[in-house]
């Protein structure tokens, strides 16, 4: 299974969420599990993530080996799932879609959150341009949804819907 998390920049919130997943899946057991980030804008392609990104992350022990990607009208085609942080990214990434069957892969993290039948389906805020505890509360927030990705996928509940195989 693929997954890509996808969020505006690929430097805040879709590199934490792709680390996190990471962790999460090999933690399980799930190695098939491939995860990938991009962006919808292509403003931070080839880029590190944000430095405090990198830096509550790598103290949480998570590892970032990838750059800046801009999200592709192909990757509907190549991923199973992919995972937004917010309304504008689900607009966004499901613009790009050809038909339906594509388009709902496209799915809010929130979705996957312990609360969530609760409390609703939140957005994970941008951080960008705020001071480390909106990066830490974002990486609370991951986590938590994270479970929920990889029980989800655990028990087959998100179809493997990739193209061409
Ligand atoms: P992200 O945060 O979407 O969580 O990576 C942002 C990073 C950069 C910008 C916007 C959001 N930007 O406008 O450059």
């Amino acid at each position: 299974m693929r997954i890509m998390t996808v969020c505006l920049g690929n430097i805040c919130r879709s590199p934490a969420a792709e680390a996190v997943l990471r962790r999460a899946f090999t933690e399980a057991g799930l190695d098939d599990v491939e995860v990938t980030s991009a962006g919808t804008a292509d403003y931070h392609v080839g880029e590190r993530p944000h430095e405090l990104t990198l830096a509550v992350g790598t103290e949480l022990g998570y590892e970032f080996p990838t750059v800046g990607a801009q999200v592709r009208a192909e990757d509907l085609d190549t991923q199973d799932l992919l995972l937004v942080m917010d309304e504008s990214n689900l607009a966004d990434v499901q613009a790009l879609a050809p038909d339906s069957r594509r388009a709902a892969k496209v799915r809010l993290l929130g979705e996957f959150a312990s609360d969530a039948a609760t409390a609703g389906v939140q957005e994970v805020p941008d951080p960008w341009g705020k001071p480390r505890p909106a990066f830490e509360a974002m990486y609370r927030q991951i986590e938590d949804a994270a479970a929920g990705v990889v029980a989800a996928v655990r028990e087959r509940r998100v179809a493997e819907g990739r193209d061409g195989r």
